[in-house]
């Protein structure tokens, strides 16, 4: 039968903490065409450690890439009409493996994992007075189990496979976007060890004016900067695909998720700011080309920086590691629930918490706080408690946490925010947003943009965007303006976030 025809399109790969998904979107309409969803498994090995396998993360790219093209086809879309990819994922997240052979030298340690406490304690004690943000002003973040030179620390403390690669030349170092671009360009066989900034901005490596590897941080981690992945922007032509449906394709965008999220949410004006509902739960506000260090326990970090060119933006962050993963802890640890979806159920059976209170502190507490040696508890229990009352419960914390956040950023900003944008599987709770606008004072604006997100997008593709420099690889795609890529970018990472909450 008759194809389909669409022009171009764009692919987005969100690889998050708990699952990955690849879209894929008309260029110019920003209409979703099909996507595709893989659970990740995490493992628990140690009390307080968390893990992912590398391999079975990059396994799940490529199923859901090779998922979507089959979806594609069976609705007549032709899928050499996507143009290019774009790469969204969970942040801090650790991985080194050898470039000779392609494989991991040990498990992914996820951003939430804590065996890098005692590291912190050692380090914090060579910090001149003990100050655990004694690098703040470089880094925008204070030392923490949460960033990634502490879990690669560990790596070259403890395993003598990575110490031995390193001496050899053979390690490579990155965060989930590096491993996936650096395995999607070719591997072994020539592929490309890069990341972008909003990336790099989460090693407490990179110092986040001069946006380079720092060698002092390097020097006082002691890391050896050789296996740090090239640091470029967040919108230009990586690599190309060298496998699968989509070889040839171009990688022409990297965001860290939660930046991906502002840009998805339009925040591109200072005081812009939205709320992601992940597996953790992360408040971005723009604050323009200016980093703000934030007086309030929250990290400055980079947003975007949209081109080589491009000037790059900062945002002020507020971290709760523990949101969406409270559902899941509910669902696999209690059993109270067979699926996320009945959290909502069950609370609304009760609509109150009856005094019960829950503090899910299972990875310490993040922002404001930075206190790793926190654990959870729950609270308030009587006769009368049950497992609805704990539910409600669990979803007041995620909100309570955001509200802190929101009372810290309001502070450090001094106008406060008078609306909050929302995104994130969990913003599909109306239970959840309902109670989050109670108690935050103000509207969460949960809706689904994507009439307002369309418009915008059409505007871009009016060429609006000036023209990045041409490099090595445009040439292959002379058919298509260079600015092109830069739009696409900017349409995957929107929509990888964006859709978030329509399909959990
Ligand atoms: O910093 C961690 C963050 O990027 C994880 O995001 O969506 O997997 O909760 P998510």
């Amino acid at each position: 039968s008759d194809r389909v025809v669409l022009g171009p399109l764009v692919g987005s790969i969100d690889q998050g903490t708990s699952s990955t998904r690849f879209l894929v979107f008309n260029a110019k309409t920003a209409e979703l065409l099909s996507h595709h969803q893989v659970e990740i498994k995490q493992k628990f090995p140690k009390e307080g450690w968390v893990e992912q396998d590398p391999k079975e993360i990059l396994q799940s790219v490529y199923e859901c890439v090779e998922k979507t093209c089959e979806k594609l086809n069976q609705l007549n879309i032709d899928i050499t009409n996507i143009k290019a990819v774009g790469v969204s994922n969970q942040r801090e997240t650790t991985v080194v493996w050898d470039k000779t052979t392609g494989e991991p030298l040990y498990n992914a340690i996820v951003w939430l994992d804590l065996r890098t406490q005692p590291t912190v304690e050692r380090l914090l004690k060579i910090i001149p007075g003990q100050n655990k943000s004694f690098f703040k002003t470089k880094t925008g973040l204070p030392l923490s189990t949460y960033f990634s030179a502490v879990k690669l620390r560990w790596l070259l403390d403890n395993v003598e496979e990575i110490r031995q690669a390193v001496r050899d030349g053979r390690a490579m170092f990155g965060t989930i976007d590096s491993w996936l671009i650096w395995s999607l360009t070719g591997g072994k066989n020539g592929g490309v060890h890069c990341t972008d900034v909003t990336n790099a901005s989460r090693t407490m490596l990179f110092n986040i004016h001069s946006l380079e590897w720092d060698s002092e941080l390097c020097h006082f981690f002691d890391v050896p900067m050789e296996i740090l992945p090239k640091v470029r922007s967040s919108s230009e032509i990586y690599g190309l695909m060298k496998s699968g449906a989509l070889t040839g394709v171009p990688i022409s965008g990297c965001l860290g998720d939660q930046s991906a999220a502002l840009v998805g949410q339009m925040c591109f004006k200072d005081g812009q700011a939205k709320n992601t509902y992940g597996t953790g739960c992360f408040l971005l506000c723009n604050t323009g080309q200016k980093p703000i260090l934030s007086e309030h326990g929250l990290l400055t970090t980079v947003a975007y920086k949209l081109g080589r060119d491009k000037p790059v933006c900062y945002a002020l962050e507020g971290s709760v590691a523990i949101a969406g993963a409270v559902v899941r802890w509910l669902r696999d640890n209690l059993g109270i629930v067979k699926s996320s979806s009945e959290v909502e159920k069950l609370a609304a059976e009760v609509g109150t918490s009856y005094g019960c209170y829950f503090v899910p502190a299972f990875s310490g507490l993040y922002a404001p706080y930075w206190e790793p040696s926190a654990r959870g508890i729950i609270c308030g229990l009587t006769q009368f408690t049950n497992k609805n009352h704990i539910a409600f419960a669990a979803l007041e914390a995620v909100c309570f946490q955001t509200r802190e956040i929101l009372d810290a950023m309001n502070k450090d900003c001094g106008i406060p925010l008078s609306e909050l944008q929302v995104d994130g599987g969990m913003t599909n709770n109306k239970i959840l947003m309902q109670l989050q606008a109670d108690i935050l004072c103000i509207q969460v604006e949960s809706e689904y943009r994507y009439a307002r997100w369309k418009k915008a997008v059409m505007k871009s593709m009016g060429w609006e965007i000036s023209e990045p420099q041409a490099n090595g690889d445009s040439s292959i795609f002379s058919s298509l303006p260079l600015g092109f890529y830069i739009v696409s970018s900017m349409i995957m990472l929107i929509g990888a976030k964006y859709i978030s909450g329509i399909d959990k």
